[in-house]
C-alpha cells in the first residue's frame, strides 16, 4: 500500500540527544560523553519502568530525574542552577545535519512527530530548530500518560492523523521503538545511524537506512 504519512520519533531520530555533551563538558571537563550516555539510558529506563508501574510523570520531570541520577552516579557536585542549565539544553537539541533538507523533500506527504517528549519540550524543540512549518502534527504521549512502546501511543498517531496504519511509515532510530511500531502494524523504517545491532524482539523493520537522505522514492 502506498505511503500517505510519515510519523517520526523525535529524540535520537530527528534530534541528537548528545548535543548536551558540550554543555556537560563546560561544567565537568572530560566527562561530558559519559554523563550524556547515562542520562539518556536512564531517561529511557525510567519511561519504561514508570509505564509498567502506572506512575507517569511527564518527560521533562523524567529527564530531570535521569540527569540527577547520572550526576550522582558519577559523584559529580551540582547546584540547582547547574542542573537547570543542563536540563535546558534538552530544549535546544540540534537536528541531525541531513534532517531539515530531507524533510523538505518529503513535504508532499503528511509529516508528524510522535514522541515521549512533553508538548512544551517538543514544540520548543521544533521551533528552535526552525522546523515548525514542516510538521502537520506534533503529538505527545502526554495525552495518554503512558510512554512508548505502549500500543496505545502508536494508535494515538493513527487517530490524530486520520490514516491507516498500513499506509503510514514510522521512522525511528531507536530499535525498541521500531519493534513497538512494527508490533502495532505500521510500516517501519529503522534509521541505523551508528551501525548498531537490531533488538531480538521477534519483529524486524521493513526498511533499514543509515540516514534520512537514503529514504528515496523507491521506498514510498
Ligand atoms: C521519543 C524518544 C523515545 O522521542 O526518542 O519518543
Amino acid at each position: 500500500m502506498r505511503i500517505k504519512a510519515i510519523i517520526f520519533d523525535a529524540y535520537g531520530t530527528l534530534f541528537d540527544v548528545h548535543t548536551v555533551v558540550d554543555k556537560c563538558e563546560q561544567f565537568f571537563p572530560g566527562q561530558g560523553k559519559q554523563i550524556s550516555e547515562i542520562w539518556r539510558q536512564k531517561q529511557l529506563e525510567y519511561s519504561w519502568l514508570r509505564s509498567l508501574m502506572g506512575r507517569y510523570v511527564d518527560f521533562w520531570s523524567l529527564t530531570q530525574d535521569a540527569l540527577l541520577f547520572a550526576l550522582k552516579d558519577l559523584k559529580l557536585d551540582l547546584t540547582e542552577e547547574t542542573q537547570q542549565t543542563l536540563l535546558n539544553e534538552y530544549l535546544r537539541l540540534q537536528p541531525y545535519p541531513e534532517v531539515p533538507k530531507a524533510l523538505e523533500r518529503l513535504r508532499n506527504l503528511i509529516l508528524a512527530i510522535l514522541s515521549n517528549g512533553s508538548p512544551h519540550m517538543l514544540n520548543t524543540l521544533v521551533e528552535n530548530a526552525g522546523l515548525s512549518q514542516v510538521f502537520n502534527h506534533v503529538i505527545s504521549v502526554d495525552e495518554l500518560k503512558i510512554y512508548k512502546p505502549s500500543m496505545g501511543v502508536y494508535q494515538l498517531g493513527v487517530v490524530e492523523l486520520g490514516v491507516l496504519k498500513e499506509e503510514t511509515l514510522f521512522m525511528t532510530s531507536n530499535p525498541w521503538d521500531a519493534a513497538g511500531a512494527k508490533t502495532f502494524g505500521f510500516q517501519v523504517c529503522w534509521i541505523n545511524r551508528f551501525n548498531k545491532q537490531f533488538d531480538e524482539l521477534g519483529v524486524q523493520p521493513d526498511i533499514v537506512i543509515s540516514n534520512l537522505d537514503e529514504l528515496t522514492e523507491k521506498f514510498l
